[in-house]
C-alpha cells in the first residue's frame, strides 16, 4: 500500500493493477486526482521468506503500513519481527458459508493475538443480509478493522463503513471498474462519506437490479443542503423480508423501494398508508422514530397525477380560464397502458380525482383486474388505435414501451394521439419519449415521466426527514442528471 497526505480520519484506498512502473505511477496519479488517499497494489502472497524480507525493508524504510496475509504473518511471529514504526495489517479472505458475527469474531481474536495493528477482512458474500455480521464487528472491534463485502450486494460494506467505524474504504478508478465497490469519484462528489459518522441515519433504495438509480445522486446532495446527517445509499435486495428482519435498527430509518419489491413489501409493514393499501404497492418506507414501526407510503400515485393536474391548470390559465377549485381531471375519460406498478398508481390516483379510467394491457387479464379494483374498463390492446369515443381525454402510458433501449417504440399511433388534451408519459429514460414528441406534434399538452420521478422523491424526501425537501436544489439536480 502507497499513502498520499492524509489529512482526514476516513481514509479511501483505490485498488491498482499495472504492468510497468510507468504505469503504475499513472495509476497513482489518477487514483489521487479522483479523491483516493491512498492505492492498494495487488495482494501479499509471498512465502514465510519473504515477507520477513518485506518486514526487514519495511524496518528500514520507515513506511507507515505493511500488509500481510494471516496465515504467513501468524508463521513469521510478527510481533517478534515488528517496524517500530511502521503498523502491520494482517488480512484474510473469508469464503464459503456465510460468515456468522462469531465465526468473524474469532478470526479477528485471532489476528489480534499475534500482533495485527490493523485488521483487513475480504468476506465473499451472496445476499445483502450477509454484511450485517460485518457492521457488528465494525462496531466492536478493538483494533482498526478494514472490512469489504465483495460483489454487488456488499457495496453498503463500503458506503457504511465510517457509520460502523471502518477504517478505510474502498473505490475504483473511472477507467478499472471493479464490481461491488463504487467509484472514487461517486465517494467524493455523491456520498462525501468525511461527513458520515455514528449519527448518521441510513436511507436506501431496495431494489433489483439497483444500479441504474439515480436516488443517491438526488437524495444525498439534498440531504447536505438541508444540513440532515443521513446517507442515501443502492441496496441490492433479493429478499425483502429477510432484509427486514435483519436491519432492524433505529439507524436504518428509511427506504425507497424499486422494482420489483413493491408489492411484495407491503407484506413487511407495520401500518400502511390508506392510498397505498389501495394501490397495493408501496414505493416508501419509514421506520417511524416513536416506535421503529415500519410505515408504508407510496408517493408515486400523488407524484404523476399531481402532475397532470398542474399541467392541465397552466394551460387554462394560459387559455384564460380561470382555473376551477376542483381536479381538472374530474370527470374525463382517462386511458391508461400498462397495469403493473406505475399503472396501479395511476389507476387509483386518477380515480380518486373522479376521472373514469379505462385500461389498455399486453396482458389483458391484469388490465381487468386492475379496472375491475377502479370500476374502470378494460379493453383489448388491438382497439387502442381506434379508440374515440370523446374529445379531450388524458392518455398516459404505464408501460415500459419507449423505455431505453427501444426509443423508437410508442404505445399508440401517432394518429390515433389527436383525440387527446394531455400526454402523460411515465418513462423517464429517455426524458423525451416518442410518445411525447408526437404529442406534442399533434398539440397536446405533453408530461415527461421526469416530472413524475422528481415529484415522488420530493414526497419521499419530506417522509424521510419530517420536513420540506428543498425542491430547487432538486429540480436542479434531476435537470443536470436527464
Ligand atoms: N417516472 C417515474 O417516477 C416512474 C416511477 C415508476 C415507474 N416508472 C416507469 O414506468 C414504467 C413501468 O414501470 P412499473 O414499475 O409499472 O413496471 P412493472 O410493474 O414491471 O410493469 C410493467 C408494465 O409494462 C408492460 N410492458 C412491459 N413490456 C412491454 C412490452 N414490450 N409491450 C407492452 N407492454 C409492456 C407490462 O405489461 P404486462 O402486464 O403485460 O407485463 C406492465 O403493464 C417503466 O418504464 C418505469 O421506468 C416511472
Amino acid at each position: 500500500m502507497a499513502f498520499f497526505n492524509l489529512k482526514r480520519n476516513l481514509v479511501v484506498c483505490a485498488p491498482i493493477e499495472y504492468g510497468s512502473l510507468d504505469q503504475m505511477v499513472a495509476s497513482m496519479n489518477e487514483a489521487k486526482a479522483e479523491g483516493a488517499d491512498l492505492v492498494e497494489t495487488g495482494g501479499n502472497s509471498g512465502s514465510k521468506k519473504t515477507s520477513l524480507q518485506v518486514l526487514k525493508m519495511a524496518l528500514q524504510s520507515d513506511v507507515e503500513f505493511v500488509e500481510m496475509e494471516y496465515e504467513v504473518a501468524s508463521d513469521i511471529a510478527i510481533a517478534e519481527h515488528k517496524p517500530l514504526n511502521s503498523q502491520i495489517i494482517v488480512s484474510s479472505y473469508v469464503n464459503g458459508s456465510k460468515p456468522s458475527s462469531e465465526k468473524l469474531s474469532n478470526l479477528i481474536a485471532c489476528m489480534q493475538s499475534i500482533g495485527a495493528d490493523v485488521i483487513k477482512l475480504i468476506v465473499e458474500v451472496h445476499n445483502i443480509i450477509d454484511v450485517a455480521p460485518i457492521f457488528h464487528m465494525l462496531t466492536h472491534c478493538q483494533v482498526p478493522l478494514i472490512a469489504t463485502a465483495v460483489g454487488s450486494r456488499g457495496l453498503i460494506s463500503q458506503l457504511l463503513a465510517p457509520k460502523f467505524g471502518g477504517f478505510l474504504v474502498y473505490g475504483y478508478l473511472k477507467s478499472h471498474p471493479i464490481p461491488g465497490l463504487p467509484t472514487l469519484v461517486s465517494l467524493k462528489q455523491t456520498y462525501e462519506l468525511e461527513h458520515v459518522n455514528e449519527y448518521t441515519k441510513i436511507f436506501g433504495l431496495i431494489s433489483n437490479p439497483v444500479g441504474h438509480s439515480k436516488g443517491p445522486i438526488l437524495h444525498n446532495p439534498a440531504l447536505r443542503h438541508i444540513r440532515y446527517n443521513g446517507i442515501y445509499v443502492p441496496m441490492m435486495v433479493d429478499n425483502v423480508n429477510e432484509f427486514f428482519q435483519t436491519y432492524t435498527s433505529m439507524d436504518f430509518a428509511g427506504f425507497s423501494v424499486g422494482i420489483p419489491h413493491k408489492e411484495e413489501v407491503v407484506k413487511c409493514c407495520d401500518e400502511v398508508h390508506p392510498l397505498a393499501k389501495s394501490i397495493g404497492a408501496v414505493n416508501t418506507i419509514v421506520r417511524r422514530p416513536s416506535d421503529g414501526k415500519l410505515i408504508g407510503y407510496n408517493t408515486d400515485s400523488e407524484a404523476c397525477i399531481t402532475a397532470i393536474e398542474d399541467a392541465l391548470r397552466e394551460r387554462e390559465v394560459a387559455n384564460g380560464v380561470v382555473p376551477h377549485a376542483s381536479s381538472p381531471i374530474s370527470g374525463k375519460l382517462f386511458v391508461l397502458v400498462g397495469a403493473g406498478g406505475a399503472g396501479r398508481a395511476l389507476a387509483f390516483g386518477a380515480k380518486d380525482r373522479g376521472a373514469r379510467v379505462v385500461i389498455f394491457n399486453r396482458n389483458y387479464e391484469r388490465a381487468k383486474a386492475l379496472a375491475l379494483a377502479v370500476s374502470g374498463e378494460a379493453l383489448p390492446s388491438e382497439v387502442l388505435d381506434s379508440f374515440c369515443p370523446e374529445k379531450g381525454m388524458i392518455f398516459a402510458n404505464a408501460s415500459s414501451i419507449g423505455m431505453e433501449p427501444y426509443t423508437n417504440e410508442s404505445p399508440i399511433s401517432k394518429a390515433a394521439l389527436g383525440a387527446y388534451d394531455l400526454v402523460f408519459d411515465a418513462v423517464y429514460t429517455p426524458k423525451n419519449t416518442r410518445l411525447l414528441q408526437e404529442a406534442a406534434e399533434v398539440g397536446a399538452v405533453v408530461v415527461s415521466g421526469v416530472e413524475m420521478f422528481i415529484r415522488q422523491a420530493i414526497g419521499q424526501f419530506s417522509l424521510f426527514t419530517g420536513g420540506p425537501a428543498p425542491e430547487d436544489v432538486m429540480r436542479k439536480l434531476v435537470q443536470e442528471q436527464f
